[in-house]
């Protein structure tokens, strides 16, 4: 296929992905009934669902599933004398170009010619270091010292607690802290959908070890994040890994490896892997008595850090599929069970049936939705409709109850990739259900 011809196709799935996300209740735009906001998306209840199940197997491997790893949940409001310390006041900016005619601001590493506006051709002005941190006020004070700043990174929140959960949990090297949560960016340019915003979400991990041993580490984790993007679904061939070179690390790394991903508009940043060596609990001015070693260290970080927007996203362009059907065009999502929104909906053949409708909601609804939770009841329009709906939202499995429910006390469950149907006695459901989610 043609360059062009290329770009355009993956423009098209971009757009199709968008539209999907919409129509179906997953994402929206932020603020959308008043024009929007920058950088900002409002999740639906679907997007809920998919980021909830994602954030839980990713706590399900790396804090519940082993003996070294203790979670925390910081405020995301910190003193900025923890900024201060981590480099950040001085340190994270991207470089900012305005243009002197229309305005527009641009990120110059982003621009193939700093000196002409790409929007209106005018000519742009001289660049500066643009601090991405927001900072807010605290109290009623209007001086500097009220000055405090969403956090851009959730790492922070667990150096700043070392000391709190050494003393509270006395773990031994080496042992990591775990968290989840919102982190914010003043992006100048807030693009390609979830995957650039100024208010995203971070899974995080900051593994202490001992100096010596950090090469070992660093490997571990990098086979143990690939481990996990396969356990959700993500395409694992349209993951690459790169080397990041010295002059575009982060100020406190010593070595990175992102993870970069065929994502529709390009390879780009998926989740990374940086050694931090002892950079912030030095500046934080911690340390560690090494009871085994008998001396007091400065442990060393391995740090895997995922955002949770771009894992929705890279899954969603991973699951994403189209096939023919009876002349017509049927898209879904490919989610594995363990994952999906919604792992089965319930329909009577006909709504206007009452005894479909009470056997359907009461024999085979009411049980499955209190044992899985994530459970739809679709009785809207006809049984085509809700599978093409359910297609869409990922649902694996589509029973319906008909009239040989009745009496023979099976019902049909349509496979969704396939579109094959089985009928499967209701009083095997739930083990149906149970052996497709362990999947
Ligand atoms: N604590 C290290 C750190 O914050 P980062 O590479 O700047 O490293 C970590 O961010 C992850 O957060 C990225 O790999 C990406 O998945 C996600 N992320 C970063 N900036 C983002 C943004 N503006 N919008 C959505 N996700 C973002």
């Amino acid at each position: 296929m043609k360059k062009e011809n290329i770009k355009e196709t993956q423009n098209d799935l971009m757009e199709k992905i968008v539209s999907l996300c919409k129509r179906r209740g997953f994402v929206f735009q932020g603020s959308e009934i008043y024009g929007g906001l920058g950088g900002t998306f409002d999740w639906g209840h679907f997007g809920v669902a998919l980021k909830n199940n994602i954030k839980q197997a990713w706590w399900k491997k790396f804090v519940d599933g082993r003996r070294d790893m203790y979670g925390v949940d910081a405020a995301i409001l910190m003193n900025s004398k923890v900024w201060e310390a981590s480099g950040h006041v001085a340190g994270f900016s991207d470089p900012l170009i305005e243009c002197e005619k229309c305005k527009k601001r641009f990120r110059a590493d982003q621009l193939s010619d700093i000196k002409k506006c790409p929007e209106c051709e005018g000519k742009l002005g001289s660049m500066r270091q643009f601090n991405m941190m927001f900072a807010t006020k605290i109290g009623a004070m209007e001086d500097s010292a009220a000055t405090v700043y969403l956090r851009p990174e959730t790492a922070q929140g667990m150096f700043v607690n070392f000391k709190n959960t050494v003393d509270a949990f006395h773990p031994r090297l080496p042992f990591g802290m775990a968290q989840i949560g919102k982190a914010f960016r003043n992006e100048i340019t807030p693009r390609d959908f979830l995957f650039r915003q100024r208010e995203f979400e971070q899974m995080e991990i900051e593994y202490f070890v001992r100096q010596g041993t950090w090469e070992k580490y660093f490997e571990y984790w990098k086979d143990e994040m690939t481990e996990w993007m396969q356990e959700i679904g993500i395409d694992i061939k349209r993951v690459h890994e790169l080397e990041v070179p010295a002059e575009d690390r982060a100020h406190y790394s010593s070595r990175t490896i992102d993870f970069e991903f065929d994502y529709p508009f390009g390879k780009k940043e998926l989740f990374g892997l940086a050694y931090r060596t002892d950079f912030d609990l030095k500046n934080h001015k911690l340390d560690y008595i090494d009871e085994e070693m008998g001396e007091k260290i400065v442990p060393h970080v391995i740090e895997p850090t995922f955002g949770v927007d771009r894992a929705v996203l890279a899954l969603i362009v991973s699951v994403y599929a189209e096939d023919q059907k009876d002349g017509e065009v049927r898209s879904y999502l490919k989610f594995k069970p363990s994952i999906a929104p919604v792992i089965c909906a319930v329909s009577p053949l006909l709504k206007n049936k009452p005894e479909l409708v009470e056997y359907a909601n009461t024999k085979v609804f009411a049980p499955l939705k209190a044992e899985f939770g994530r459970v739809a009841w679709d009785d809207n329009g006809n049984i085509g409709k809700r599978y093409r709906r359910q297609d869409e939202i990922g649902t694996p499995f589509c029973i319906v109850v008909d009239f040989d429910t009745l009496t023979d006390n099976t019902v049909t469950v349509r496979d969704r990739d396939t579109g094959e149907q089985e009928r499967i006695p209701v009083a095997e459901l739930k083990n149906y259900i149970n052996s497709k989610i362990s999947i």
